[in-house]
Parts: C-alpha cells; sequence; structure tokens
C-alpha cells in the first residue's frame, strides 16, 4: 500500500496505461483486459490489473491536474517499481487546424506551473517525454496505420479563464492544443528516470466550441486506447 494506492506490492504491472477519470480505468479494464483484477479504489481513484494478449497490464486514473498526477504517478513509480506510465487522455485544441478525434503523441509538455521546479528543482518550462516509450507509439501507429502527430503540448493549472486569447507560453512553444497533466507526469518521470508518454485524443476544438459529445466519448477514445495497448510491449 502507499498512501492514495491500496493495491498490494506484485499487485501492479510495470506498465500502467493512465487516464484522468477512475470511470474510464473501468471501462478500459472490463472491456480491453482479460482477468482484470480491481487492486485499488482508494477514493474512488480505480487501479485494475489484468492481461492484454497474455501480458500483465495495470490502468488506473491520475485524477485532473498536476497535484492528482503528481501524487498517483509518484507512488506508482517509488511503491509499485513501476517502469512505464502511458497518459491517455483528451486535450483542447487552440486551432482549427487539428480536428475532433485527432490523435496526439506528446513530444514536449509546456507549462508555466511551478510544479517541477518545487517538486524537483527542474527549473524548464518545457519538459519532454521521457524513455523510448513516445518513439514505441509512434512505430506502432505506423504498423497500425494509425495517423498520429507529434506536437508539443501545453500543460495548464487553469480550465476556466478570463482571458480567452491563446496563452503566451502556448504560442512561444508552438503548442497547438492544451491539457493538465503531462508536465507534472514528465517531470516525476524526469526526475526518478522512469518512462513516460502521454497520448491524446481532441475532445474540442477552443476557438469552435465544436466538441466531441458525451456518447460519442467511448467509440473515440478507443484507438487511443488500443494504440496505448499495443504500444506496451513493444
Ligand atoms: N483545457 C484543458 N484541458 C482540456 C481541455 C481544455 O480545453 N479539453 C480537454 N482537456
Amino acid at each position: 500500500m502507499s498512501i492514495h494506492i491500496s493495491a498490494k506490492k506484485g499487485e501492479i504491472a510495470k506498465v500502467v496505461l493512465q487516464p484522468g477519470d477512475p470511470l474510464r480505468a473501468k471501462y478500459i479494464a472490463e472491456n480491453f483486459l482479460e482477468n482484470a483484477k480491481l487492486v485499488s479504489q482508494t477514493r474512488g481513484i480505480f487501479y485494475y490489473t489484468g492481461l492484454y494478449k497474455g501480458k500483465e497490464i495495470s490502468v488506473g486514473a491520475s485524477g485532473m491536474g498536476f497535484p492528482s498526477i503528481g501524487i498517483y504517478s509518484f507512488e506508482l513509480y517509488t511503491e509499485y517499481e513501476v517502469d512505464t506510465i502511458i497518459r491517455i487522455g483528451t486535450c483542447g485544441a487552440y486551432t482549427t487546424d487539428l480536428k475532433v478525434f485527432d490523435i496526439l503523441n506528446v513530444e514536449n509538455a509546456v507549462s508555466e506551473s511551478t510544479y517541477a521546479k518545487y517538486a524537483w528543482e527542474i527549473e524548464e518550462e518545457s519538459i519532454a517525454h521521457q524513455g523510448k516509450i513516445f518513439d514505441t507509439i509512434n512505430n506502432t501507429a505506423n504498423e497500425l496505420s494509425l495517423k498520429t502527430k507529434s506536437v508539443n503540448i501545453h500543460s495548464s493549472d487553469i480550465f476556466y479563464r478570463k482571458n480567452p486569447e491563446i496563452p503566451a507560453i502556448a504560442t512561444k512553444y508552438n503548442c497547438p492544443a492544451v491539457e493538465m497533466e503531462a508536465f507534472g507526469l514528465f517531470a516525476n518521470a524526469k526526475h526518478l528516470g522512469k518512462n513516460a508518454a502521454t497520448i491524446l485524443t481532441v475532445s474540442d476544438i477552443i476557438p469552435t466550441h465544436e466538441n466531441i459529445s458525451a456518447d460519442q466519448r467511448e467509440k473515440a477514445l478507443k484507438p487511443m486506447i488500443e494504440l496505448a495497448l499495443e504500444s506496451a510491449f513493444r
């Protein structure tokens, strides 16, 4: 057990898929894994371990924002000897160059957040994916003939804001979209020498307010989930 995860040592696999939403973790466990066992439900943040094509994998939620993914990813890496975390989430596009359902593989996560600075004395405002899993995801996407784009992402602390303009940091680093967790995950992995990637499905186009409706979401996220599962053991 760790402070926020009640699984026993050994009950979490070396590779973890991490959606933001606990119910998405449940959906993945129930629909994509065999023999999935619920190993933690502290605070309603579900973690499951099961088999994908015969190999052991875990899936569990990060919650929203850096404080939450910071806690869960740190405990997974340090208390459960997890080697690799693949975040699978959604993002909002700043530009109509992206379309809903587009799949993005995050090269660098860029943030105004002080999380990395105060947690690990990492001063950079841009932190790259960690290890080889980013390349593995791109290679796997090619093999599956699944179109993905490698991009920099704005990882923000803020969902609602006064000023509707694209934040300056997103323009500075050429970020076409925004989410709220990749920077925290990459900072933890960098500090700990672990592997981390983030795959995102574009769920909304901010300038036009177009979005994937609630009932489209499960189907919409399937290609990303399959890409993450297929990449996990290559
Ligand atoms: N902002 C931040 N995170 C998000 C968004 C957004 O518009 N859409 C999906 N995740």
